[in-house]
C-alpha cells in the first residue's frame, strides 16, 4: 500500500538508502527516465567549482548528505576535512559502510571514474582512497534547529558548506526554507563559499512511498540567500527535458554558488 510521507522524520522511518542509490547513481547518466542527464550535469559544474575556480580550504560541510559522495569527489582535493551533516540514521550507517570500505556498500567507482576524468586523469582508486580519509565525520543533523549539528553546541566553524537536494525537502513552506537555510549559514565562516544544488520538486516517489517537496522558482531561492546573509550568487539552472515519468515532478534544476557576507 502507497503512503504519503509529509514530514520529515519519513526520512528516517520510511526512506531506503539502497533503492535511492540504484535508482539515482547507479550509472553517471543517473536516473534517465525521470532526470536525463542531471547528474553529468551536476558534476560538471561542481567539477568546475571545486577544480577551477580557485576554491579550497581546511573543512567543508556538507547538509542532507542522505547516502552520497558523488559532490565529494572534487571538493575533497581541496579541503582536510569533510564533515557530513544527515538527517536520517539509515543514510549515516550507509555512508560508514562505505567510508570503512564494507563489503556490500554502494558501488560508486563509475562516477569516480568520471570525475577523474573530467580533471583528465585515471587516478581512480587513489581518488576513492582520498575520500574516504577525507570524509573525517558523520553527524547527526536537523537544519530546522537553530543549530542543526545534533551533539555539537558550538562547532568551529567551516570554510565551506555544500548541500544537495535537501532544504526543498526538508521545509514545507516558504518562512520554513528561509529559517532552516539561516540555522545552516550559521555554520559557515564570513566569506566562506556555499554550493547547493537544489531541485524544487513537488514530490518524488520511492518504493512504497511519496516524498514530498516544495516547489520554489529561482527568484526566491535568491531572495533566500539574500536575507540568510548571501552574496555574490550565481545560478545556474537547467529546465527539465523528460516529461515521461510519473515518479516525481520538477520543472528545474539549480546548482548554486553564494558567498556569506
Ligand atoms: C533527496 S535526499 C538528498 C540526498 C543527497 N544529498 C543527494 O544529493 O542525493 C534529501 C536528504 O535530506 C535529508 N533531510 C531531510 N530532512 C532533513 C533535515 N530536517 N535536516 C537535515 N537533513 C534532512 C534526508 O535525510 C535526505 O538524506
Amino acid at each position: 500500500m502507497e503512503s504519503k510521507a509529509s514530514v520529515t522524520d519519513n526520512y528516517n522511518l520510511h526512506f531506503n538508502p539502497k533503492a535511492y542509490l540504484e535508482r539515482y547513481y547507479s550509472s553517471v547518466e543517473g536516473y534517465v527516465e525521470e532526470e536525463e542527464g542531471v547528474l553529468p550535469w551536476t558534476l560538471e559544474i561542481l567539477h568546475s567549482i571545486f577544480s577551477h575556480e580557485g576554491v579550497s580550504g581546511d573543512r567543508l560541510i556538507d547538509i542532507g548528505t542522505g547516502p552520497c559522495i558523488y559532490s565529494f569527489v572534487s571538493s575533497c582535493t581541496k579541503f582536510k576535512e569533510i564533515v557530513v551533516g544527515e538527517y536520517s540514521e539509515q543514510n549515516r550507517n550507509a555512508l560508514k559502510r562505505w567510508v570503512d570500505n564494507e563489503p556490500g556498500s554502494f558501488d560508486w567507482s563509475s562516477i569516480i571514474e568520471h570525475v577523474c576524468q573530467l580533471e583528465g586523469h585515471s587516478e581512480f582508486k587513489e581518488r576513492e582512497s582520498l575520500l574516504r580519509k577525507t570524509i573525517k565525520d558523520i553527524i547527526p543533523c536537523d537544519v530546522r534547529l537553530a543549530n542543526p549539528l545534533i551533539g555539537h553546541a558550538s562547532p568551529q566553524k567551516f570554510d565551506c558548506m555544500s548541500s544537495a537536494y535537501c532544504l526543498e525537502v526538508a521545509c514545507r513552506s516558504k518562512p520554513e526554507y528561509v529559517k532552516c537555510l539561516k540555522n545552516m549559514a550559521g555554520l559557515l565562516k564570513t566569506g566562506g563559499l556555499f554550493v547547493q544544488l537544489c531541485e524544487p520538486l513537488s514530490f518524488y516517489r520511492l518504493g512504497d512511498w511519496v516524498f514530498e517537496g516544495i516547489l520554489l522558482d529561482e527568484a526566491f531561492l535568491k531572495s533566500a540567500l539574500e536575507e540568510a546573509g548571501f552574496t555574490q550568487i550565481i545560478c545556474r539552472s537547467r529546465k527539465r527535458t523528460s516529461t515521461a515519468g510519473e515518479n516525481t515532478y520538477y520543472d528545474f534544476t539549480f546548482v548554486i554558488s553564494a558567498m556569506k557576507e
